[in-house]
């Protein structure tokens, strides 16, 4: 089995680490598997110059939880819960318990963990260093087709936790949030969901609960072109390396969108359910030619069609768009509490979200089946080198 888990890291790009190996009580190494303490296991990288989770191939489990500073926090506080944070998320990534882990057990399977910290514009009010926050980094503007809820919506702190295990990422919740307890209180919790990892084939693109494939025209990483669209590269130095979060809850309205048929489906956003073709071409990443038009002289992509609506032409100044699925259950007459997570990175939320968001708020055939319900916006610092943690280089 350890060839098993070797292989699946290697294709979803993770470095493979033996989970322990410095620990004397696994030190015998002619022992056979041993199914409540994996030898090893998939680990993603924590230090560099952006943090991970964000160009890391999506996990098939997530928890986005936004704290609320506690009053009378300042600059020497928020430093110093970060600190502690950045030490958590360092340890638990790389497969070893946080300080005083009271289930250390199971901080040994960090199944690809990432833990990513994202600014709200409270901190910045907090700690004293608004002049230092990107204009954008705030509400964004009310669009028509919102009903934001208070419980979704806001923040001053961002912890993203993604793993390819849900117990992982349980783990994880519950130390990052003991160790703030004493900085910052739970102001909500978003958990979602993937397809679970290996069950796909690497880089397949995933279907969202709508059934739609979700994710074809993305930025890529480790292209000049992402790199162009995910980076924060403005006149705030601290943030350059680092990005900006914006995440909304949008519910699906399950009960309507069944009743519609297929092909009111396809023609809503432009693509086919079967392999997500544009409605012009065959293949799935077939450049859709939103100019086609049908004998009666109506274009095949519809004016209104969410793959035209949100499109952008400069690959360099796209959003990457990072979805997961959440699914809270069902009431009691049937009717489905499940939409999507929709977390979406960019360089710059003024030139890059918020432009697309407008063209979907005023006329996207999607809109009839979708609502946000949620909505926050943070910046993400750059990453850190061991010596370092997450924000010093806004709050040192
Ligand atoms: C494309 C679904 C909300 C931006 C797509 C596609 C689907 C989809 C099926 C086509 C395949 C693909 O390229 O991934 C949804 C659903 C949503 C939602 C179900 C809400 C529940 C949004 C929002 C934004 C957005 C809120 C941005 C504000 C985009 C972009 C593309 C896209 C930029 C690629 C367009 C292109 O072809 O250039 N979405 N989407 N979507 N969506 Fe959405």
């Amino acid at each position: 089995s350890g060839g098993a888990v070797v292989a699946a890291a290697a294709t979803s790009g993770a470095v493979v680490a033996r989970a322990g190996a410095d620990d004397t009580r696994t030190a015998d190494s002619t022992a056979g598997p041993d199914a409540n303490s994996p030898r090893a296991t998939a680990v993603e990288p924590f230090y560099g110059a952006h943090q991970a989770g964000v160009a890391t191939t999506p996990q098939a489990h997530a928890a986005f939880v936004a704290f609320d500073l506690r009053a009378g926090s300042d600059r020497e506080s928020v430093a110093r819960l970060m600190r502690v944070l950045t030490d958590d998320a360092r340890r638990l990534t790389q497969g070893q318990p946080a300080l005083a882990d009271t289930e250390p057990h199971l901080a040994v399977l960090p199944a690809r963990l990432t833990v990513t910290f994202g600014f709200g514009p409270g901190l910045f009010a907090a700690t004293r260093t608004s002049d230092r926050r990107p204009e954008s980094v705030a509400p964004l503007p009310a669009f028509g087709i919102d009903r934001l809820k208070e419980r979704w919506t806001g923040g001053d702190l961002l912890v993203q936790i993604c793993a390819d295990d849900p117990l992982t990422v349980t783990h994880a919740v519950r130390v990052i949030v003991k160790d703030a307890r004493s900085f910052a209180k739970v102001r909500w919790t978003q958990r979602g969901f993937r397809r679970a990892a290996h069950s796909q084939q690497p880089h397949t693109t995933q279907r969202n609960v709508m059934g739609q494939l979700d994710g074809t025209v993305n930025p890529v990483a480790g292209t000049p072109d992402f790199d162009r669209a995910v980076w924060f590269a403005g006149e705030q130095e601290w943030l350059r390396g680092g990005t900006t979060l914006v995440l909304r809850r949008i519910r699906a309205e399950m009960e309507t969108w069944d009743a519609a048929d297929t092909v009111a489906k396809e023609f809503t956003i432009g693509r086919r359910l079967t392999d997500g073709a544009p409605l012009t071409g065959t293949r799935e990443h077939d450049e859709p030619d939103l100019a086609r038009l049908t004998p009666a002289g109506l274009p095949v992509i519809s004016e209104y069609a969410h793959i035209r609506r949100a499109h952008v032409a400069d690959p360099g100044a796209r959003i990457l768009r990072r979805v997961y699925n959440y699914d809270e259950g069902v009431s009691s007459d049937g009717t489905a509490d499940t939409g999507l997570l929709f977390a979406s990175y960019q360089a710059d939320i003024a030139r890059q979200f918020i432009p697309i968001q407008q063209r979907l708020a005023e006329a996207d055939l999607l809109n009839e089946w979708t609502t946000p319900i949620g909505s926050a916006v943070f910046a993400v610092p750059p990453g850190c080198d061991p010596k370092g943690w997450i924000g010093e280089t806004l709050l040192s």
